[in-house]
């Protein structure tokens, strides 16, 4: 165990909470993970993760087998650390905006345990935050259920987090930036302390400011993030519209602009998963409360789900009438390597799909467990690949899994009723594919 600093607690085992929890305990910080849930407390327990991330299973046994994890449903065991960490979740409500009820009473619950305890305590707001959350919410209830004093007693500090689905740990060990914003010196200097034992000679660039500048960056990063991908989106149609165009190397040629860069500029079906679609939506609303509209975030939003829409219209250019077709979709999952289906633009295709008429065969090497629970019962579920193309009138590729870009045409060929193919995540190099009535986002016609 490290000394000095002491431990660390983190409320909130969801996949931020567990991912921190478990990268600071793989440095040798003894580190508490606090949820209400006790299934996913007794499956930490047991070094199992609730949730799949790579690498994490394998990080998370070893924390708990060297007693540098330990999870538990009691609250009050983060008296006994000198930081806790608050990553609870913020779902969107009905309208859009934020939902704080897991931050409001996780704080009043760790404000109710801190009472007791003597000395100085950290605490860190972690979950994404709506700017002045920090100050105007959980300041107030944490110093009302601990009776003590912000500042002097109990430190605060607002620490967004930017981790990926899928590169979580990776993530979280090598931060491009950490952000920390505090209303007092103490508070900052301390999470400031921590990260520097924790990174070390890799201590990544670290922001130091007030609580609501670092709560607005992290809807800033990701609003400009979903901002790309439906910008390349809306130049993939128009290049779809013009022949022998692809919009692969048109993202390719501008990326090399240093103020455009090469990353997130991959046209598809529409971005999903649990953050963009709710943050921005919460970031709407909190503008819209002042009374400013960002038109740009709502063009944002509407280019996505419109999306779905170009999608289907490719698999009816190819197919024409979509009604009585068998259509196969490959993917649900929001991207490859999860499970994971919140949002995923697999789910808005699949709806227009059967609205059209059309009999929906799917596969997911990982999500269709979760897509059980909410796809409509008149989709099938096929074993593999393979079979989900098998008797198919047209087959649209939703997710870029590894083993879907390894179908070659002839599997395509072999397999479905009329070889027509909608690559919608540009896996395939239309020239290897020429064989097959083909089309991808962004590919104008031939000429
Ligand atoms: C995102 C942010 O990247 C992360 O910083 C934040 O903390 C949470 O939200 P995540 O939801 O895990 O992370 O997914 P990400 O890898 O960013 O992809 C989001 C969506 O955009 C996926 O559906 C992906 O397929 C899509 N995408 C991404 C594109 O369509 N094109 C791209 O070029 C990049």
């Amino acid at each position: 165990m490290k000394s000095g600093l002491g431990s660390i607690s983190v409320i909130g085992m969801g996949y931020v909470g567990l991912c921190t929890a478990t990268a600071f305990a793989s440095k040798g910080f003894r580190t508490v993970g606090i949820d209400i849930d006790e299934k996913k407390i007794e499956q930490i327990q047991h070094g199992i993760a609730p949730l799949y991330e790579p690498q994490l299973d394998g990080v998370l046994k070893k924390a708990v087998k060297k007693k540098l994890l330990v999870a538990t449903s009691d609250i009050s065991q983060a008296v006994n650390t000198s930081s806790t960490f608050l990553t609870v979740g913020t779902p969107s409500r009905s309208d859009g905006s934020i939902d704080l009820s897991y931050v409001e009473k996780a704080t009043g619950e760790l404000g109710t345990a801190l009472r007791q305890k003597k000395s100085y305590h950290l605490v860190i707001v972690k979950s994404t935050v709506v700017p002045g959350t920090t100050r105007k919410t959980v300041r107030p209830i944490l110093a009302r259920s601990s009776s003590k004093n912000i500042g002097t007693d109990l430190g605060l500090c607002s620490n967004p987090e930017f981790l990926k689905e899928g590169t979580a740990i990776d993530d979280a060990l090598h931060p491009d930036k950490i952000v920390i914003g505090s209303d007092d010196e103490k508070s900052s200097r301390m999470l400031k302390q921590l990260y520097t034992r924790f990174y070390g000679r890799n201590l990544p660039p670290i922001i130091l400011t007030n609580p609501e500048t670092a709560e607005l960056v992290k809807y800033a990063s990701n609003a400009f993030l979903a901002t790309k991908i439906s910008f390349i989106n809306t130049i993939a149609n128009i290049a779809q519209e013009i022949p022998g165009v692809d919009v692969n190397q048109v993202a390719e040629a501008i990326g090399h602009d240093p103020r455009i860069g090469p990353l997130f500029l991959k046209a598809g079906p529409g971005y999903g998963g649990s953050c963009f679609h709710k943050d921005i939506e919460a970031l709407i609303n909190f503008s819209e409360d002042f009374g400013y509209s960002p038109i740009l975030l709502r063009a944002t939003e509407e280019t996505n789900v419109r999306q779905a829409g170009r999608v289907v219209e490719l698999a009816e250019k190819l197919t024409g009438s979509l009604q009585g077709k068998k259509i196969a979709v490959l993917g649900i999952a929001f991207k490859k390597d999860t499970d994971d289906i919140r949002e995923a633009a697999s789910l808005r295709v699949i709806n227009l799909l059967l609205k059209k008429g059309a009999r929906v065969t799917t596969y997911d090497p990982m999500a269709i467990p979760n897509a059980r629970k909410v796809i409509s019962e008149n989709v099938e579920f096929a074993a593999d690949e393979r079979s989900a193309l098998n008797g198919a009138d047209c087959c649209i590729v939703m997710t870029e899994w590894n083993q879907f870009r390894r179908l070659r045409a002839k599997d395509y060929q072999a397999h479905m009723h009329t070889s027509s193919l909608v690559d919608a995540r540009k896996l395939y190099d239309p020239k290897d594919y020429g064989t097959l009535n083909f089309t991808a986002i962004g590919l104008g016609p031939n000429q």
